[in-house]
Protein backbone atom coordinates (compact mmCIF):
# COMPACT_ATOMS: atom_id res chain seq x y z
CA UNK A 1 0.00 0.00 0.00
CA UNK A 2 1.61 3.24 -1.01
CA UNK A 3 2.03 5.91 1.67
CA UNK A 4 -1.40 6.70 2.94
CA UNK A 5 -0.04 10.07 5.17
CA UNK A 6 3.42 10.62 3.70
CA UNK A 7 4.25 13.95 2.83
CA UNK A 8 4.90 14.49 -0.85
CA UNK A 9 1.51 12.29 -1.33
CA UNK A 10 -0.33 14.53 0.80
CA UNK A 11 0.98 17.35 -0.54
CA UNK A 12 0.20 16.19 -4.16
CA UNK A 13 -3.79 15.53 -3.20
CA UNK A 14 -3.99 18.74 -1.21
CA UNK A 15 -2.55 20.79 -4.26
CA UNK A 16 -4.97 18.42 -6.40
CA UNK A 17 -7.87 18.67 -3.96
CA UNK A 18 -7.07 22.75 -4.00
CA UNK A 19 -7.05 22.75 -7.91
CA UNK A 20 -10.33 20.72 -8.47
CA UNK A 21 -13.13 23.11 -10.24
CA UNK A 22 -16.49 22.95 -8.49
CA UNK A 23 -18.99 21.30 -10.00
CA UNK A 24 -17.00 19.78 -12.57
CA UNK A 25 -15.49 15.85 -13.26
CA UNK A 26 -12.29 15.23 -11.07
CA UNK A 27 -8.95 16.28 -12.35
CA UNK A 28 -7.14 13.86 -14.55
CA UNK A 29 -5.07 12.50 -11.60
CA UNK A 30 -8.12 11.23 -9.41
CA UNK A 31 -8.85 8.83 -12.44
CA UNK A 32 -5.91 7.09 -12.77
CA UNK A 33 -2.65 8.04 -10.50
CA UNK A 34 -2.19 4.36 -8.86
CA UNK A 35 -1.06 6.37 -5.72
CA UNK A 36 -4.20 8.10 -5.61
CA UNK A 37 -6.14 4.59 -6.36
CA UNK A 38 -4.37 2.89 -3.32
CA UNK A 39 -5.46 5.78 -0.67
CA UNK A 40 -9.33 5.70 -2.26
CA UNK A 41 -9.15 1.98 -1.56
CA UNK A 42 -7.29 2.59 2.01
CA UNK A 43 -10.21 5.33 2.62
CA UNK A 44 -13.18 4.49 0.79
CA UNK A 45 -13.55 0.36 -0.05
CA UNK A 46 -11.44 -0.71 3.33
CA UNK A 47 -14.52 1.71 5.05
CA UNK A 48 -17.49 1.58 3.48
CA UNK A 49 -19.85 -1.22 3.15
CA UNK A 50 -19.79 -3.51 -0.01
CA UNK A 51 -22.39 -5.53 -1.30
CA UNK A 52 -20.71 -8.81 -1.35
CA UNK A 53 -23.15 -10.90 -3.41
CA UNK A 54 -27.00 -12.79 -2.50
CA UNK A 55 -27.52 -15.52 0.89
CA UNK A 56 -29.16 -17.84 -2.03
CA UNK A 57 -25.58 -18.64 -3.12
CA UNK A 58 -24.81 -20.08 0.25
CA UNK A 59 -28.41 -21.66 1.29
CA UNK A 60 -26.75 -24.74 3.30
CA UNK A 61 -24.86 -24.64 6.55
CA UNK A 62 -21.11 -25.41 4.80
CA UNK A 63 -21.20 -23.16 1.65
CA UNK A 64 -19.17 -20.79 0.87
CA UNK A 65 -18.30 -18.56 -1.73
CA UNK A 66 -14.58 -16.01 -1.72
CA UNK A 67 -15.21 -12.16 -2.26
CA UNK A 68 -11.70 -10.79 -3.40
CA UNK A 69 -10.74 -7.11 -3.04
CA UNK A 70 -7.57 -5.56 -3.98
CA UNK A 71 -5.49 -7.63 -2.22
CA UNK A 72 -7.96 -8.72 0.32
CA UNK A 73 -9.88 -12.23 0.39
CA UNK A 74 -12.92 -13.35 2.56
CA UNK A 75 -14.52 -16.56 2.36
CA UNK A 76 -18.35 -16.05 3.07
CA UNK A 77 -19.67 -19.19 5.08
CA UNK A 78 -22.75 -20.60 6.41
CA UNK A 79 -22.01 -21.52 9.72
CA UNK A 80 -23.49 -24.83 11.26
CA UNK A 81 -26.50 -22.85 12.59
CA UNK A 82 -27.46 -21.01 9.43
CA UNK A 83 -25.74 -17.74 10.03
CA UNK A 84 -23.31 -16.14 7.42
CA UNK A 85 -19.80 -14.79 8.43
CA UNK A 86 -17.12 -13.28 6.16
CA UNK A 87 -13.95 -15.18 7.46
CA UNK A 88 -10.73 -13.43 6.18
CA UNK A 89 -8.99 -16.03 4.01
CA UNK A 90 -5.59 -15.74 5.98
CA UNK A 91 -4.55 -18.75 7.60
CA UNK A 92 -3.47 -18.20 11.27
CA UNK A 93 -0.80 -19.80 11.31
CA UNK A 94 1.86 -18.35 8.70
CA UNK A 95 -0.68 -16.74 6.63
CA UNK A 96 -1.54 -19.02 2.90
CA UNK A 97 -4.56 -18.55 1.91
CA UNK A 98 -6.88 -21.11 2.94
CA UNK A 99 -9.07 -21.25 0.33
CA UNK A 100 -8.28 -20.97 -3.07
CA UNK A 101 -11.48 -21.88 -5.54
CA UNK A 102 -14.15 -19.42 -6.37
CA UNK A 103 -16.74 -21.29 -3.94
CA UNK A 104 -17.46 -24.84 -2.51
CA UNK A 105 -18.77 -27.19 0.40
CA UNK A 106 -17.06 -28.12 3.51
CA UNK A 107 -17.77 -27.92 7.00
CA UNK A 108 -14.11 -28.06 7.14
CA UNK A 109 -11.62 -25.66 5.92
CA UNK A 110 -8.18 -27.07 5.42
CA UNK A 111 -5.41 -24.56 4.96
CA UNK A 112 -3.27 -26.62 1.85
CA UNK A 113 -0.10 -25.29 3.62
CA UNK A 114 0.45 -27.73 7.09
CA UNK A 115 -2.78 -28.42 7.23
CA UNK A 116 -4.38 -26.53 10.33
CA UNK A 117 -8.15 -26.95 10.17
CA UNK A 118 -10.89 -24.25 10.92
CA UNK A 119 -14.87 -25.15 11.43
CA UNK A 120 -17.56 -23.69 9.15
CA UNK A 121 -17.07 -20.48 11.96
CA UNK A 122 -13.60 -20.32 11.53
CA UNK A 123 -12.64 -21.68 14.81
CA UNK A 124 -9.45 -23.54 14.56
CA UNK A 125 -10.03 -27.47 15.41
CA UNK A 126 -6.69 -29.42 14.54
CA UNK A 127 -3.05 -28.40 14.13
CA UNK A 128 -0.74 -30.97 14.29
CA UNK A 129 2.65 -31.20 15.60
CA UNK A 130 2.25 -27.73 17.02
CA UNK A 131 3.81 -28.82 20.72
CA UNK A 132 2.20 -26.83 24.03
CA UNK A 133 2.01 -23.43 21.83
CA UNK A 134 -0.82 -21.70 23.05
CA UNK A 135 -3.13 -21.99 20.02
CA UNK A 136 -6.46 -20.42 21.71
CA UNK A 137 -6.22 -17.15 19.52
CA UNK A 138 -5.85 -18.66 16.31
CA UNK A 139 -9.16 -18.83 14.65
CA UNK A 140 -9.43 -17.22 11.95
CA UNK A 141 -10.58 -13.63 11.86
CA UNK A 142 -14.05 -12.14 10.70
CA UNK A 143 -14.73 -8.72 9.29
CA UNK A 144 -18.18 -7.23 10.08
CA UNK A 145 -20.73 -8.77 7.37
CA UNK A 146 -24.91 -7.91 7.35
CA UNK A 147 -27.46 -10.26 5.77
CA UNK A 148 -30.38 -7.68 4.72
CA UNK A 149 -33.21 -8.82 2.51
CA UNK A 150 -31.05 -11.43 1.18
CA UNK A 151 -28.04 -9.11 0.58
CA UNK A 152 -24.94 -9.89 2.19
CA UNK A 153 -22.71 -6.81 3.27
CA UNK A 154 -19.43 -6.76 4.43
CA UNK A 155 -17.23 -4.08 5.71
CA UNK A 156 -13.46 -4.42 6.80
CA UNK A 157 -13.21 -1.30 8.66
CA UNK A 158 -12.56 -2.50 12.81
CA UNK A 159 -15.48 -0.36 13.67
CA UNK A 160 -17.84 0.23 10.41
CA UNK A 161 -20.33 3.18 9.71
CA UNK A 162 -23.50 2.22 10.74
CA UNK A 163 -26.03 0.28 8.03
CA UNK A 164 -29.11 1.31 10.00
CA UNK A 165 -30.46 3.99 7.63
CA UNK A 166 -29.70 1.62 4.76
CA UNK A 167 -31.51 -1.41 6.77
CA UNK A 168 -34.53 0.44 6.93
CA UNK A 169 -34.47 2.00 3.28
CA UNK A 170 -33.72 -1.75 1.82
CA UNK A 171 -36.73 -3.31 3.93
CA UNK A 172 -39.51 -0.64 2.88
CA UNK A 173 -38.32 -1.31 -0.59
CA UNK A 174 -36.48 -4.58 -2.09
CA UNK A 175 -38.54 -6.27 1.39
CA UNK A 176 -41.54 -5.33 -0.89
CA UNK A 177 -39.78 -7.29 -3.88
CA UNK A 178 -39.35 -10.74 -2.01
CA UNK A 179 -35.56 -10.53 -2.35
CA UNK A 180 -35.13 -12.08 1.03
CA UNK A 181 -36.67 -15.39 -1.08
CA UNK A 182 -34.91 -14.97 -4.10
CA UNK A 183 -32.42 -17.18 -5.79
CA UNK A 184 -29.69 -16.15 -7.87
CA UNK A 185 -30.58 -17.32 -11.75
CA UNK A 186 -27.28 -15.44 -13.51
CA UNK A 187 -24.32 -13.91 -12.64
CA UNK A 188 -21.90 -12.27 -15.46
CA UNK A 189 -18.72 -10.01 -15.23
CA UNK A 190 -17.79 -7.56 -17.31
CA UNK A 191 -14.22 -5.75 -17.19
CA UNK A 192 -13.91 -2.48 -17.50
CA UNK A 193 -10.70 -0.62 -18.37
CA UNK A 194 -11.59 2.29 -16.28
CA UNK A 195 -11.29 3.49 -12.46
CA UNK A 196 -14.09 3.00 -10.37
CA UNK A 197 -15.35 6.37 -10.25
CA UNK A 198 -16.09 6.41 -13.44
CA UNK A 199 -18.18 3.40 -13.21
CA UNK A 200 -19.89 4.93 -10.42
CA UNK A 201 -20.05 8.52 -11.55
CA UNK A 202 -21.76 6.44 -14.85
CA UNK A 203 -24.05 4.83 -12.92
CA UNK A 204 -25.57 7.69 -11.28
CA UNK A 205 -26.83 9.80 -14.67
CA UNK A 206 -29.34 8.97 -16.82
CA UNK A 207 -28.32 11.85 -19.11
CA UNK A 208 -25.60 9.34 -21.23
CA UNK A 209 -29.18 6.87 -21.68
CA UNK A 210 -30.93 8.62 -24.67
CA UNK A 211 -27.35 7.90 -26.55
CA UNK A 212 -26.24 5.18 -25.15
CA UNK A 213 -29.23 2.69 -24.28
CA UNK A 214 -32.13 2.87 -26.78
CA UNK A 215 -33.59 -0.45 -25.43
CA UNK A 216 -33.30 0.92 -21.96
CA UNK A 217 -34.91 4.07 -22.54
CA UNK A 218 -37.80 2.75 -25.16
CA UNK A 219 -39.46 1.77 -22.05
CA UNK A 220 -37.89 3.51 -18.69
CA UNK A 221 -38.83 7.36 -17.83
CA UNK A 222 -35.30 7.68 -16.23
CA UNK A 223 -34.07 9.79 -19.16
CA UNK A 224 -37.12 12.23 -19.75
CA UNK A 225 -36.93 14.59 -16.17
CA UNK A 226 -37.00 17.40 -18.51
CA UNK A 227 -40.71 16.33 -20.60
CA UNK A 228 -42.54 14.83 -17.67
CA UNK A 229 -40.44 12.44 -14.76
CA UNK A 230 -42.40 14.31 -12.40
CA UNK A 231 -45.90 13.07 -13.62
CA UNK A 232 -44.83 9.60 -14.47
CA UNK A 233 -42.73 9.09 -11.13
CA UNK A 234 -46.07 9.98 -9.22
CA UNK A 235 -47.49 7.32 -11.67
CA UNK A 236 -45.00 5.00 -10.58
CA UNK A 237 -45.78 5.10 -6.71
CA UNK A 238 -49.68 5.52 -7.53
CA UNK A 239 -49.51 2.10 -9.32
CA UNK A 240 -47.19 0.49 -6.67
CA UNK A 241 -49.84 2.06 -4.04
CA UNK A 242 -53.11 0.22 -6.12
CA UNK A 243 -51.36 -3.18 -5.03
CA UNK A 244 -50.92 -1.79 -1.41
CA UNK A 245 -47.28 -1.71 -1.81
CA UNK A 246 -45.68 1.90 -0.53
CA UNK A 247 -42.55 2.27 -1.47
CA UNK A 248 -41.11 5.48 -0.46
CA UNK A 249 -38.15 7.23 -2.08
CA UNK A 250 -35.18 8.07 0.46
CA UNK A 251 -31.92 10.08 -0.23
CA UNK A 252 -29.26 9.83 1.99
CA UNK A 253 -26.14 9.36 -0.17
CA UNK A 254 -24.09 10.61 -0.34
CA UNK A 255 -24.08 10.39 3.63
CA UNK A 256 -22.43 13.73 3.80
CA UNK A 257 -22.45 15.62 7.17
CA UNK A 258 -24.19 12.36 8.72
CA UNK A 259 -21.17 10.31 8.01
CA UNK A 260 -21.44 7.69 10.60
CA UNK A 261 -24.00 6.41 8.68
CA UNK A 262 -23.72 4.61 5.38
CA UNK A 263 -25.33 6.31 2.63
CA UNK A 264 -28.68 4.82 0.98
CA UNK A 265 -30.65 6.39 -1.36
CA UNK A 266 -34.04 4.96 -2.96
CA UNK A 267 -36.32 5.86 -6.10
CA UNK A 268 -39.56 4.88 -8.35
CA UNK A 269 -39.42 5.38 -11.97
CA UNK A 270 -42.69 4.55 -13.89
CA UNK A 271 -42.28 3.03 -17.54
CA UNK A 272 -43.95 3.64 -20.16
CA UNK A 273 -47.56 2.02 -20.89
CA UNK A 274 -47.35 -1.32 -22.04
CA UNK A 275 -44.41 -2.29 -20.22
CA UNK A 276 -44.63 -4.31 -17.01
CA UNK A 277 -40.70 -4.70 -16.30
CA UNK A 278 -37.12 -4.63 -17.75
CA UNK A 279 -37.62 -6.62 -21.00
CA UNK A 280 -37.31 -6.58 -24.60
CA UNK A 281 -41.02 -5.48 -25.18
CA UNK A 282 -41.90 -4.96 -22.12
CA UNK A 283 -43.60 -8.22 -21.42
CA UNK A 284 -43.34 -10.21 -18.31
CA UNK A 285 -40.22 -12.20 -17.87
CA UNK A 286 -40.62 -14.23 -14.41
CA UNK A 287 -43.53 -15.20 -11.69
CA UNK A 288 -43.80 -12.26 -9.19
CA UNK A 289 -42.34 -11.72 -6.51
CA UNK A 290 -42.63 -10.80 -2.96
CA UNK A 291 -45.62 -8.27 -2.39
CA UNK A 292 -46.65 -8.66 -6.19
CA UNK A 293 -50.16 -9.73 -7.21
CA UNK A 294 -50.55 -7.89 -10.59
CA UNK A 295 -48.15 -7.26 -13.56
CA UNK A 296 -49.88 -3.66 -14.62
CA UNK A 297 -48.28 -1.35 -17.02
CA UNK A 298 -45.36 -0.46 -14.26
CA UNK A 299 -42.31 1.05 -12.21
CA UNK A 300 -39.02 0.05 -11.05
CA UNK A 301 -37.21 0.88 -7.97
CA UNK A 302 -33.56 1.54 -7.62
CA UNK A 303 -31.67 1.25 -4.36
CA UNK A 304 -28.06 2.25 -3.88
CA UNK A 305 -26.22 2.03 -1.12
CA UNK A 306 -22.11 2.66 -0.31
CA UNK A 307 -19.88 3.66 -3.15
CA UNK A 308 -20.09 0.68 -5.00
CA UNK A 309 -23.55 -1.21 -5.12
CA UNK A 310 -26.77 -0.51 -6.77
CA UNK A 311 -30.23 -2.78 -6.81
CA UNK A 312 -32.73 -2.39 -9.50
CA UNK A 313 -35.94 -4.55 -8.64
CA UNK A 314 -38.77 -5.16 -10.69
CA UNK A 315 -41.57 -6.80 -9.92
CA UNK A 316 -40.68 -10.21 -11.65
CA UNK A 317 -37.50 -9.75 -11.06
CA UNK A 318 -34.67 -8.17 -9.59
CA UNK A 319 -30.51 -7.26 -10.84
CA UNK A 320 -27.38 -6.43 -8.07
CA UNK A 321 -24.45 -4.69 -9.56
CA UNK A 322 -21.47 -3.98 -7.92
CA UNK A 323 -18.34 -2.53 -9.19
CA UNK A 324 -14.76 -4.02 -8.04
CA UNK A 325 -11.98 -1.67 -8.36
CA UNK A 326 -9.30 -4.02 -9.45
CA UNK A 327 -6.76 -0.99 -10.81
CA UNK A 328 -6.40 2.65 -10.96
CA UNK A 329 -7.75 1.92 -14.67
CA UNK A 330 -9.37 -1.42 -14.02
CA UNK A 331 -12.86 -2.37 -12.47
CA UNK A 332 -14.95 -5.40 -12.63
CA UNK A 333 -18.47 -5.04 -13.30
CA UNK A 334 -20.67 -7.77 -11.62
CA UNK A 335 -23.93 -8.55 -12.21
CA UNK A 336 -26.29 -11.04 -10.49
CA UNK A 337 -29.63 -11.47 -11.62
CA UNK A 338 -32.54 -12.48 -8.87
CA UNK A 339 -35.80 -14.05 -9.49
CA UNK A 340 -38.22 -15.96 -7.35
CA UNK A 341 -36.82 -18.58 -5.35
CA UNK A 342 -39.46 -21.18 -6.35
CA UNK A 343 -39.31 -19.95 -10.29
CA UNK A 344 -38.11 -22.77 -12.44
CA UNK A 345 -35.73 -22.18 -15.16
CA UNK A 346 -37.07 -23.06 -18.76
CA UNK A 347 -40.30 -23.50 -17.57
CA UNK A 348 -41.13 -20.09 -15.47
CA UNK A 349 -38.08 -18.34 -17.10
CA UNK A 350 -35.54 -18.19 -19.66
CA UNK A 351 -32.14 -17.01 -18.56
CA UNK A 352 -31.36 -15.20 -21.99
CA UNK A 353 -34.78 -13.36 -21.88
CA UNK A 354 -33.99 -12.59 -18.31
CA UNK A 355 -30.36 -10.49 -18.92
CA UNK A 356 -31.37 -9.36 -22.04
CA UNK A 357 -32.11 -5.86 -21.22
CA UNK A 358 -29.11 -5.35 -18.72
CA UNK A 359 -26.93 -7.64 -20.94
CA UNK A 360 -26.91 -5.11 -23.43
CA UNK A 361 -27.01 -2.18 -21.37
CA UNK A 362 -24.17 -2.66 -19.85
CA UNK A 363 -21.87 -3.98 -22.48
CA UNK A 364 -22.83 -0.71 -23.98
CA UNK A 365 -22.13 0.93 -20.65
CA UNK A 366 -18.16 -0.80 -20.41
CA UNK A 367 -18.05 1.08 -23.95
CA UNK A 368 -18.82 4.56 -23.10
CA UNK A 369 -16.89 3.89 -20.17
CA UNK A 370 -14.27 2.98 -21.30
CA UNK A 371 -14.29 5.63 -23.51
CA UNK A 372 -14.38 8.26 -21.08
CA UNK A 373 -11.18 6.82 -19.79
CA UNK A 374 -9.36 7.33 -22.81
CA UNK A 375 -10.58 10.92 -23.04
CA UNK A 376 -9.30 11.41 -19.75
CA UNK A 377 -6.19 9.95 -20.19
CA UNK A 378 -5.36 12.49 -22.74
CA UNK A 379 -3.02 15.39 -22.51
CA UNK A 380 -5.62 17.88 -23.55
CA UNK A 381 -8.70 16.61 -20.95
CA UNK A 382 -9.88 19.45 -18.61
CA UNK A 383 -12.63 18.30 -15.94
CA UNK A 384 -16.15 19.34 -18.15
CA UNK A 385 -19.10 20.86 -16.12
CA UNK A 386 -21.88 18.31 -14.28
CA UNK A 387 -25.44 19.33 -15.97
CA UNK A 388 -29.02 19.12 -14.14
CA UNK A 389 -29.17 15.27 -15.12
CA UNK A 390 -25.96 14.82 -13.49
CA UNK A 391 -26.20 16.18 -10.10
CA UNK A 392 -26.05 12.88 -7.92
CA UNK A 393 -22.85 12.36 -10.34
CA UNK A 394 -21.69 16.08 -8.51
CA UNK A 395 -22.72 15.10 -5.57
CA UNK A 396 -20.39 11.78 -5.46
CA UNK A 397 -17.37 13.59 -6.64
CA UNK A 398 -17.62 16.13 -3.79
CA UNK A 399 -18.96 13.60 -1.43
CA UNK A 400 -15.38 12.05 -2.91
CA UNK A 401 -13.26 14.61 -2.56
CA UNK A 402 -14.18 15.01 1.48
CA UNK A 403 -13.72 11.38 2.25
CA UNK A 404 -10.01 11.61 0.57
CA UNK A 405 -9.10 14.88 1.87
CA UNK A 406 -9.80 13.84 5.21
S1 LIG B 1 0.08 -21.48 6.78
FE1 LIG B 1 -1.78 -22.53 7.02
S2 LIG B 1 -1.24 -24.33 8.04
FE2 LIG B 1 0.63 -23.30 7.80
FE1 LIG C 1 -25.64 3.39 -18.55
Amino acid sequence: MATDSGAPFAQKLEGLISDQPAGSSLLQPFYGDSEIFEHDMARIHMRRWLCAGHASQIPKPGDWFRYDLIGESLILMRGSEGEVRALVNVCRHRGSVVCSAASGHSNRLVCPYHGWVYDSAGKLRQARNMGDVDLSDRDLATVSCRVIEGLIFVNFAPDPVGLDHAESVLKQSLGRFGWANAKVAHRAEYTVSANWKLVTENYQECYHCRPAHPEFSRFHSTERPEEKTVDLRQGAAELAAAQGIKIEEWDMWPAGKDDDQEGVACANDAMYEGSVTGSQQGDPLAPLMGDFRDYCDGFFTYVEVGPSSFFLAYPDHGVIYRFLPRGAQRTDMEILWLVDAKAEEGVDYRVEDLIWLWDVTSIADKRIIENNQKGVNSRFYVPGPYGLMEDMTRRFAAWYLEQVGA
